[in-house]
Order: C-alpha cells, then structure tokens, then sequence
C-alpha cells in the first residue's frame, strides 16, 4: 500500500472504557492513547464508551444530548440516550442509559452479560442514527464487552441503508476474559436465537461465549503483541479458544501496544524528585534516594531495589514472587510491590514487609502518583508473568532507566532485550520457564551487573531509555489492517502501467 496516497478512513473504536474518562486497567490506557495516534496518522476517529456515573463531573458536565431512541434487546425495548463531547479533537460518543451504567461498578455485576450486551447493540444502532457516524469504514471493537457488535452487525444490520460498507476488526487485550453467560442470555437478551450465531457462540452446554462470537464474525481479529498472536493458537494460552485461533490464522495480527511518551517522561514528569534524561542521568541517584527514604527503606545506593507495580494475581507472577522473595532479601536486594489483588498475595506481602522492615515494603494500595515515582526511583522492575498478552508496565519502567526482569511471554518477550555481557546489548533481563528458582536467579544476575559493572549498567539504561515505545508504528499497522479490508479499486489502465 505504501506510496500511494490512502483514502482517509472513518474509524469508530469503540470499548469499556478509556482514559481519562474511565480506566481499570491496560485496556483503559490503550483505548485512550491509540485513537488519538490513530487521527494523527490521518483516519477521522470517533470513540464510543459508556456513560458510566464513575465518570468525573469535568467531563459530565460538558457532554451534550445528540440523540436517543428505543432499541431492541430480546423481547425487551430499552432506551438509549447518546451524549457527545470533544475532548482533544476527537468526538466521544457515551452510551446512556442508567439501569445499566447509573451505579458505581464497571464490572462484575450479575448482569454485566446483559450490560454488556446491552452496549455493543447500542453501538451498532448508533452508526445509523447518529448522522455524524454515517459512512464508518471500520468498527473496530476491543475485548469481550464489546464482541457481539461484530454479531449483531452481520446478523441484524447488513444490508440496511448506511451499514453495508462497514468491516469489523476486533482486538483482543486478554483472552483469560471471554464473558461466558447462561444459555438464556443468547434468546431473552440477545434475542440471537434464531440466527446463524445461535450454533456457533457456545463453548460448553448451555454456555454461550461473547468473545467466539465476535472471534467468528469480525473481519479482522488483532491481539496486542506478535508473540501473543501466536501463543493463542495453543491449548497452554488460547484457554479453551486455541482450535478457532489456529482455524482463523490468517486474520489474526499481533500489534505491539505503545505507551503514553508524554504521561510517562523523566525529563518532564511533575511527580518526581529530580528530572533526567538518557544524556544526564544524574537525577535517577535522587529519585532511588527519595523513594527509599519514602518507603521506609534504607537510603543506601548501593543497593540494588527492585520494584513491582502490579495488580496482586496468579497471571503476574505473584507464585514466583512470592517464592523468590526470601532468596532475594537474603542476598541484601530491597523490595517494594505496590498494588492490590487476591488476598493471598497480598497477606504475604504484608508479612515480608514485617519481617524484613527496612528492607521490604508492601504498599497494597491503587496510587498512580506513587506508581511514577516507583517507574523513576527502581533500579529494577519485576514483571514474571505466567502471560502477558502486551504489559505496559515494563515499557514505562524502561522509559525510566528502571530495568525489567520478565518472563519470555506475549508483549513482555516482544518489548524486553535480554542483556548479552558478550555484546552490552540489552534494554532488561527475561527468563523463560515459569518457575520460581530461574525467576530469583535471573534477578539475582542482574543484581551482579548493578554491584560489578557499572558502565554495563549504564549502557542498559541508556539502551532502554533510547528505546522507542511510542504509539506511532502501531498506529500505522492498524492502519494497514484497516485499508487491506477497504482495498481501493485501482483503474485498469493504471494497473497495466504498474
Ligand atoms: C490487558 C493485558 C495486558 C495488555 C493490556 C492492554 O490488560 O493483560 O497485557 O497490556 O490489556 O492491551
């Protein structure tokens, strides 16, 4: 496609949610940074999201009303409302409606099947009435929440006035999440029982899958990361999907996240004690210094402090952390892990932070701020996932000279140089088997380049600092993905010439 000039094409990306606006997690992030590259790179996008009370008040207060309707869903008749605003050139869609989305929760709700579903009907009815949306090329869809807007779109709008030109591509942040519902959800709310889908969206008896629907139907299915991509198609990470993922190959992409460069910049980041850059990076020494002192460890720069900065689950290694810990500590590393999740994890945590005071420190908290201020003051960022369809974590953590250790999975595989002492290449430090021994002893490694090769050190952080993990070159694949469903009809004359 490359060098002639591409039609400019209109995208409506639509998810759970996205920041600022609403944000639990890597979705959030991403859902939030790529429309905005997406533009830049030169399609006309538009965002669609709930209208969630959790919404701050500054946004709320400026959307305004540009449409509503009823809608059906089952047997039932429900009505949508759809606000607008425009926030940094872009036109945000949000889906009102306040049984659904009128509470405090975003999810893990009994309906959220419902919710949900509730959601991606009103998406595909909204590129219809909403006149702004009228000759979208793409839909493009991500995660569970949002899967039966490919469904519905082939089953109940194809051939309507104003939908035959849209193709549907779905992206995939984490297969682990498929919103699996009761048999009843397909009639009384999906009111799918009579169509094609019926046969197609169950995984177990009685049990319909939200995410095969859209796996099956979508144009286009994309995942976060090359080695994701790949590691679907096998029965260990496709949880239970794997047949489909190797049956549609060649649909399937895998397109490594960026990151937010601007959110997360040692030369400019307000919240931490001294600036630095991959030219100085003297101001690191006073960061580790002011976070140590912060988390009540010994202020002592000669010891290595290895950070996390997670959400406490089986899926981020929290076995292998918790396992490696006490090797660690023995050999003098410091240790902090911020974040919450599955009691055991964070009942352990508590108790290495008791019992090695001054030397460990557990904050189990959500805390943002501090998060950047552990990004800047680590020296190293520990990230063992047992998968990890992309991580956004260990890029920021490079962007901070802070060094990742990871598993060799998904996005972590995809994003991290594993150092080579023969080379001086690297950006961190990766293992590849899931096991707690190889985790401590890959830190420990690292540990041994901090205490006896300080230039080595040094050439890593630059390495990963210089790294580029901006949204750019992703932007510019989905473009590809989305012009090769929209190909241009080149003139037959022209095509002799060629
Ligand atoms: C999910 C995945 C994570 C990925 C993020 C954004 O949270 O678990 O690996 O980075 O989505 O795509």
């Amino acid at each position: 496609m490359s060098g002639r000039t591409r039609r400019k094409l209109r995208v409506v990306f639509c998810a759970s949610e996205a920041a600022p606006f609403v944000k639990t997690g890597g979705l959030g992030d991403v859902a939030g940074s790529l429309p905005h590259e997406l533009r830049r790179c030169g399609s006309k996008v538009s965002v669609i999201l709930p209208k969630y009370r959790r919404i701050p008040a500054e946004y709320r207060d400026k959307m305004n009303h540009v449409a509503d309707f009823w809608m059906n869903l089952g047997w039932r008749n429900v009505w949508c409302g759809v606000d607008h605003l425009n926030y940094h050139s872009i036109d945000y869609y949000f889906i009102d409606n306040e049984d659904y989305f009128g509470r405090d929760t975003i999810y893990g709700d009994f309906d959220d099947g419902e919710r949900f579903a509730f959601f991606s009907k009103a998406i595909t009815e909204c590129l219809g009435r909403v006149p702004e949306l009228a000759g979208t090329d793409i839909l493009h869809c991500n995660d569970w929440q949002t899967a039966l807007s490919c469904v519905f779109l082939r089953e109940f709008y194809k051939g309507l006035p104003g939908y035959d030109n849209v193709k549907t591509v779905f992206s995939i942040h984490n297969v682990k999440f498929q919103g699996q519902y009761g048999d009843e959800v397909m009639s009384d709310i999906c009111g799918l029982a009579d169509t094609a889908a019926a046969g197609q969206m169950y995984t177990a008896p009685k049990t319909i899958n939200f995410m095969k629907g859209a796996l099956l139907y979508a144009d286009t299915i994309t995942t976060v990361s090359p080695t994701y991509a790949e590691e679907l198609k096998t029965p260990f990470y496709g949880e239970g999907l794997d047949d489909i993922f190797r049956d549609r190959a060649w649909k399937l992409h895998g397109i490594l996240n960026g990151i937010d460069t601007q959110e997360y910049d040692p030369r400019t980041d307000s919240g931490i004690a001294s600036h630095y850059s991959v030219d100085d990076l003297s101001g690191k020494a006073a960061c580790k210094a002011a976070l140590q002192e912060e988390l009540g460890l010994e202020v002592d720069p000669s010891r290595p402090l290895a950070v996390m900065v997670s959400r406490l689950t089986k899926q981020k290694g929290c076995d292998l952390v918790q396992y490696a810990l006490g090797q660690l500590l023995d050999r003098s590393v410091q240790v902090a892990v911020l974040g919450t999740g599955e009691g055991q994890y964070e009942d352990s945590l508590r108790y290495f932070d008791w019992k090695y005071k001054g030397q460990m420190c557990a904050r189990i908290d959500f805390d943002s701020k501090l998060s950047h201020r552990m990004y800047a003051g680590a020296d190293l960022f520990l990230m063992p996932s047992q998968f990890e369809p992309c991580g956004l974590s260990q890029m920021i953590s490079m962007r901070y000279g802070t060094l990742p250790v990871v598993r060799e999975t998904g996005g972590l595989k995809d994003s991290v140089v594993p150092y080579n002492k023969f080379t001086g290449e690297g950006t961190g430090f990766s293992f590849a088997n899931f096991n707690g021994d190889e985790f401590a002893a890959t830190v420990l490694n690292a540990c041994e380049v901090f205490w006896t090769d300080k230039d080595a050190w040094e050439g890593l952080m630059r390495n990963a600092m210089g790294a580029d993990f901006g949204w750019r070159r992703a932007a510019n694949q989905y473009l590809d993905a989305y012009h090769d469903l929209h190909p241009e009809v080149i003139p037959y004359n022209k095509k002799r010439n060629r």
